[in-house]
């Protein structure tokens, strides 16, 4: 509970020195638009009742007092009267308070492929649904790694929409709310092939692109067929520690991405690595199938080239990735914006047949702030 040193204020400015000398200086406009009284908003669900253009041109602060651990200011030209609790103004004040993105590489534990020697992040499905704590657990571990293993999940189809539903809902796309990744005669995809794949993020011709994705293993009996994650957002930090032009002209050019079949046409833009306004790597697109026609202007199609091919050799260093089979019975649940994902090619004798689908992360980390809330 830090208490109060000295308190002054002006016309548009409050300025407070906390006791451990700490301070904050807070715009009138901002004390009034983040008024907490009942007339500014709704007690139970701390909507805002009122609209930025409802504050006076000319507001000013009047008055303000402390009384016991609350502020009460008192505004010119209206009269409103706002109480501020103490706490809550050391806690949002915006001199203190540095905004955090809990998507962006800052908030996360960056990986390489050395990371988890001692086994891979696993739950047990039984537990995922029936424990919250260990729901909390494994999706924690989603946000800080960025994937995570469940096993003992029941070879049944369409078994990984359970899954999802434990914490937000199913993204059904043109695939359907699920799709079969096995070996198919004329397939519309070269995932639905025995060949491998390279390392790529799933469908960056939608927007939004799916935040989650899963692979659930139903059956296991080819030779080859390892799945291969990356952490993109390690590989981005490798790029631009390599070459900072290289992570530049990633970030500030976008391109094309696109799907078609018979039954769709999708095309969708952005950059290969999208930052936010702090410039931290918040979100990821990568996928040499689905790239559509390059069209940048000339003098930086010339530049572009080879910082595209310097972050795809990033991408392809195996001491970045790791490899394992996934056993019929285990999922992987992963953040489709950050970490990539591969598999090597496999045999045309045996049986390998995945279940895949999609979900978005907002409800994930709803559930994760919801599932702490309540541990
Ligand atoms: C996919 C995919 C990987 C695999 O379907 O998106 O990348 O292991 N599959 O088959
Ligand atoms: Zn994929």
């Amino acid at each position: 509970m830090n208490q109060v040193k000295s308190l002054s204020y002006k016309a548009d400015e409050l300025a407070i020195v906390w006791e451990d000398t700490s301070e904050s200086r807070l715009q009138a406009i901002w004390l009034r638009d983040h008024c907490q009284m009942p007339s500014s908003r709704n007690p139970d669900n701390g909507q805002r009742l009122l609209n930025i253009t409802d504050i006076p041109q000319d507001l000013a602060i009047e008055t303000v007092t402390l009384e016991d651990r609350r502020l009460i200011v008192r505004f010119a030209p209206d009269g409103h009267r706002s109480e501020f609790d103490l706490d809550w103004l050391y806690d949002n004040c915006y001199c203190l308070n540095r905004q955090s993105d809990d998507r962006s590489e800052v908030s996360k534990i960056l990986w390489s492929g050395t990371s988890f020697e001692q086994g891979l992040p696993r739950y047990s499905y039984t537990n995922f649904c029936e424990q919250p704590k260990s729901r909390l657990a494994a999706l924690q571990v989603v946000s800080d790694y960025g994937f995570v293993l469940l096993d003992g999940v029941p070879r049944k189809p369409g078994q990984l929409l359970k899954v999802i539903e434990q914490f937000g809902y199913v993204r059904e796309t043109n695939y359907g709310p699920f799709f079969e990744v096995r070996t198919r005669v004329d397939p519309s995809n070269l995932a639905y092939t025995n060949l491998g794949l390279g390392c790529h993020l799933d469908n960056p011709y939608r927007d939004p692109v799916p935040g989650l994705q899963l692979l659930h293993c139903l059956e296991s009996s080819t030779e080859g067929g390892e799945s291969i994650l990356q952490d993109g957002f390690m590989a981005a930090k490798i790029l631009r520690e390599e070459d900072s032009d290289h992570f530049g002209l990633l970030s500030q050019n976008w391109v094309s991405f696109r799907f078609r079949d018979s039954n769709a046409d999708l095309q969708a833009r952005g950059p290969l690595i999208e930052v936010n306004d702090l410039d931290e790597v918040i979100k990821l697109r990568f996928n040499n199938r689905s790239i559509d026609t390059l069209r940048l202007p000339p003098a930086v199609m010339r530049r572009f080239y080879p910082a595209y091919r310097h972050f795809a050799e990033i991408l392809e260093r195996e001491q970045q990735q790791i490899v394992f089979k996934l056993q019929p019975g285990e999922l992987i649940l992963f953040d489709n914006t950050r970490i990539l994902h591969a598999r090597k090619a496999y045999s045309a004798g045996g049986t390998r047949h995945l279940q895949g689908a999609y979900s978005d992360l907002d409800g994930l980390y709803s559930s994760l702030r919801k599932l702490n809330e309540g541990s």
